[in-house]
C-alpha cells in the first residue's frame, strides 16, 4: 500500500516539512514514537521523528541529508511503506516543571510532540526551548511549539533571533539561580545532548533524551543501532529511542553513526547522477 505525501514545505534551506497519509501509524501515535519511511521496495528503511498526528496523517521535519532524504524533497510524492509507531512513548503524566529543548530537525519534531502532550496533564508546566544557529535557519511560526507549552522560549546562538544563545548555556543559567525544573527531555545533536547531560548531572536533573543511531530492521533483530546505558547494552529501536541521559555511554553512541559514511557518499552521487537526488 502507498502512501500518498499530502503537503511539503520548507523549514529552512536544508530542512523541510512533509505530511503524509498513514491513518494505522496516526490512531496509535503517542509523542516519542517515531516511524521508519521506504521510498520503494528496494529502498533503505529511514527512522523519523513525528511531530504531530491527526486526521489520519503524520507529519514530520526532515533534513536533506544524503540519497533518499534528497531523492524525498526532490522527487517523491508517495512512500511505498509508513511503518509504526516505532520506538517507547514517553510517559505522559504529571511531572511539575518539564523542560522540552532541541536544537535539531529530528529534536524540534519531538520537542511539539511532547510539548503538546504533557501540556495535556493538569499539573505540568512546559517550557520548550528551541535552539537554531541564527534567524535564518528558525523554522515557520506555524510549526514552532509556541502554541503547545505554557512558556517558549526561541533562542539563536549569535543572537539574531529570540534570546542569545544555546539551551544547555540558559538552562544553565536558571539552575544556577535555584530555579526548579522536574525533568528535562531533549533530542537534537548528539554531543550537546551528552554536553547537556553532564551540566545537569551536576544539578541531579533527570534528563531524558533520544539517543539517535543507525537503524537498519528497527525491530530489534539485527545489532545495528545498540547502545550501553549504565554498562547494559541496549538496542534503540526498541529499548528507546529516549534514555537517561546520565547514564548513555555517549563514547560510543557518538562514534557509530558515521559507521557507513563512504557508502552513503557513493549513493548519495549516484542519486545526483540520474537526477533523482
Ligand atoms: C529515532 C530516529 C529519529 C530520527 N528522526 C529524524 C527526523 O525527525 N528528521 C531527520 O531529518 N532525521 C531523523 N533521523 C535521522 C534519519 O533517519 C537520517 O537522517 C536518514 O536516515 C538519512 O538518510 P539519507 O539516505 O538521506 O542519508 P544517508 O547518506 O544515508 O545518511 C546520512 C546520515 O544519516 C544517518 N543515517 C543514515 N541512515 C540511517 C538509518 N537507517 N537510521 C538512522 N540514521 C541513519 C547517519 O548518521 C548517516 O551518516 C532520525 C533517526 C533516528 C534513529
Ligand atoms: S535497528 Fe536493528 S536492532 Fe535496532
Amino acid at each position: 500500500m502507498s502512501h500518498k505525501i499530502t503537503r511539503k514545505m520548507d523549514l529552512n534551506s536544508a530542512d523541510f516539512y512533509v505530511e503524509v497519509e498513514a491513518p494505522l501509524v496516526a490512531e496509535r501515535f503517542k509523542a516519542g514514537n517515531f516511524t521508519i519511511l521506504r521510498s520503494n521496495p528496494q529502498g533503505e528503511r529511514i527512522p523519523m521523528s513525528i511531530m504531530k498526528a491527526e486526521d489520519g496523517k503524520i507529519a514530520m521535519f526532515i533534513k536533506k541529508l544524503g540519497k533518499t532524504s534528497m531523492e524525498l524533497y526532490k522527487t517523491l510524492d508517495t512512500f511505498e511503506n509508513v511503518i509504526g509507531p516505532m520506538g517507547n512513548p514517553i510517559d505522559i503524566k504529571k511531572y511539575g516543571n518539564v523542560v522540552v529543548a532541541s536544537d535539531l530537525v529530528c529534536g524540534h519534531a519531538e520537542n511539539y510532540a511532547i510539548c503538546e502532550a504533557l501540556s495535556a496533564v493538569e499539573g505540568n508546566h512546559v517550557i520548550s526551548y528551541q535552539t537554531y544557529p541564527t534567524a535564518d535557519e528558525v523554522y515557520p511560526d506555524e510549526v514552532l511549539a509556541d502554541k503547545v507549552c505554557d512558556e517558549y522560549h526561541l533562542t539563536t546562538e549569535d543572537g539574531s533571533r529570540g534570546e542569545e544563545g544555546h539551551y544547555i548555556d540558559l538552562l544553565e543559567e536558571r539552575l544556577e539561580k535555584g530555579e526548579k525544573i522536574d525533568v528535562i527531555f531533549a533530542g537534537g545533536a548528539l554531543p550537546n545532548l551528552q554536553e547537556l547531560g553532564e551540566m545537569t548531572k551536576a544539578y541531579n536533573v533527570p534528563t531524558i533524551v533520544t539517543v539517535r543511531q543507525i537503524m537498519v530492521d528497527a525491530s530489534g533483530m539485527c545489532g545495528a543501532c545498540r547502545v550501553f546505558i549504565d554498562g547494559e547494552m541496549k538496542l534503540a529501536c526498541i529499548d528507546g529511542p529516549m534514555f537517561d541521559a546520565h547514564k548513555v555511554d555517549w563514547e560510543s553512541a557518538l562514534r557509530r553513526p558515521n559507521m557507513f559514511v563512504e557508502k552513503e557518499t557513493v549513493a548519495t552521487k549516484l542519486c545526483k547522477e540520474t537526477g533523482r537526488c
